[in-house]
């Protein structure tokens, strides 16, 4: 079986996309499989014109690759593969809209508003600062309506760090999302398979010296992570349900992470949702396969093959 990997792309989380891809090539290539990878640029489609009969594994992060534009391509050229559908990829993609089809009882989120960058124009930025502090209190989390890997993101514990938060934040998008700050356990559940196949590999908790921010995600030394997470059989239960919830709600196919925290009265409070994982060396998807006692190289196989259309 052939496989191409698309990886890399134009997203501010390209790096990340480039080492997922090399990662889970050499995984497959260990397998036997014939594995080439390639860049999302104007050789895309007589790429995969060549590579017809390949399952495509798009591996691109954040926008362009999770926005669903990738998917609409792939399946405009009828080509096989790995991942949520693009409908389901535009829907999981913003954030806000994501919130209203997956909250629920057994998947709580921070409660939340969605602003765009324009409103600081029109009213005023003082106006509209006062009025999030008024609504959400402090600390908050600012964090833009799209995109991954907490780039643009920040906790925001006193007033005065709201205005350059809002700046940070409209950097990476014209959509900014406040949201309450929920203490707890912070905990990803990764997930394998789509609907009722679906299965959540062993949670992974995030132990972190400060924000689990990009440099500490993808820099070895800031984090301890334990996998399994140090819950008791009813939180894990708790975590994982809530993982499974949101996947099967948003329709999501293949495999997909949830981000969530464990409230102090132990509810999951979801916080984030990824259709394109990060597979590096210190991604959580790998570290919770191993976690679960799974090889790698075949988990990646089994999603390769179970590829149907
Ligand atoms: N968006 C990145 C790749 C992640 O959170 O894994």
């Amino acid at each position: 079986m052939d496989v191409l990997i698309l990886a890399g792309g134009l997203s501010h989380e390209r790096d990340v996309s480039v080492r997922s891809g090399r990662r889970v090539a050499e995984e497959l290539r260990d397998r036997g499989l014939k594995v080439e990878v390639r860049d999302v640029d104007t050789g895309l489609l007589p790429a995969l014109r060549e590579h017809a009969d390949a399952v495509v594994w798009p591996l691109l992060h954040g926008a362009s690759g999770e926005d669903g534009s990738l998917q609409a391509l792939l399946e405009l050229t009828g080509a096989r593969y790995v991942g949520t559908r693009s409908k389901e990829a535009r829907v999981a993609w913003v954030k806000p809209v994501a919130k209203a089809v997956y909250g629920g009882e057994d998947a709580a989120t921070p409660d939340f508003v969605t602003l765009p960058q324009s409103l600081f124009r029109e009213v005023g930025a003082d106006q509209v600062l006062d009025a999030i502090v008024q609504r959400f209190g402090l600390p908050l989390v600012v964090k833009p309506a799209r995109g991954g890997s907490a780039l643009g993101v920040s906790l925001v514990r006193e007033r005065d760090q709201l205005a350059r938060a809002m700046v940070h934040c409209f950097a990476y998008g014209d959509n900014a999302m406040i949201e309450t700050a929920v203490d707890g356990t912070e905990i990803a559940v990764s997930v394998i398979g789509t609907g009722d196949g679906a299965r959540a590999l062993a949670p992974v908790e995030i132990v972190c010296d400060g924000p689990y921010d990009y440099d500490a995600r993808y820099n070895p030394g800031r984090v301890e992570y334990f996998t399994p997470a140090r819950l008791d059989e009813s939180a894990t239960a708790t975590v994982t349900d809530a993982a499974l919830a949101v996947h099967r709600r948003l329709g999501l196919r293949d495999l997909s992470r949830v981000d969530m925290i464990l409230d102090g009265q132990g509810r999951a409070q979801v916080l984030d949702i990824n259709i394109a994982p990060g597979l590096t060396e210190t991604s959580l998807l790998p570290q919770a396969a191993a976690g679960s006692g799974e090889d790698l190289g075949a988990l990646y196989e089994s999603i390769v093959r179970g590829v149907t259309a």
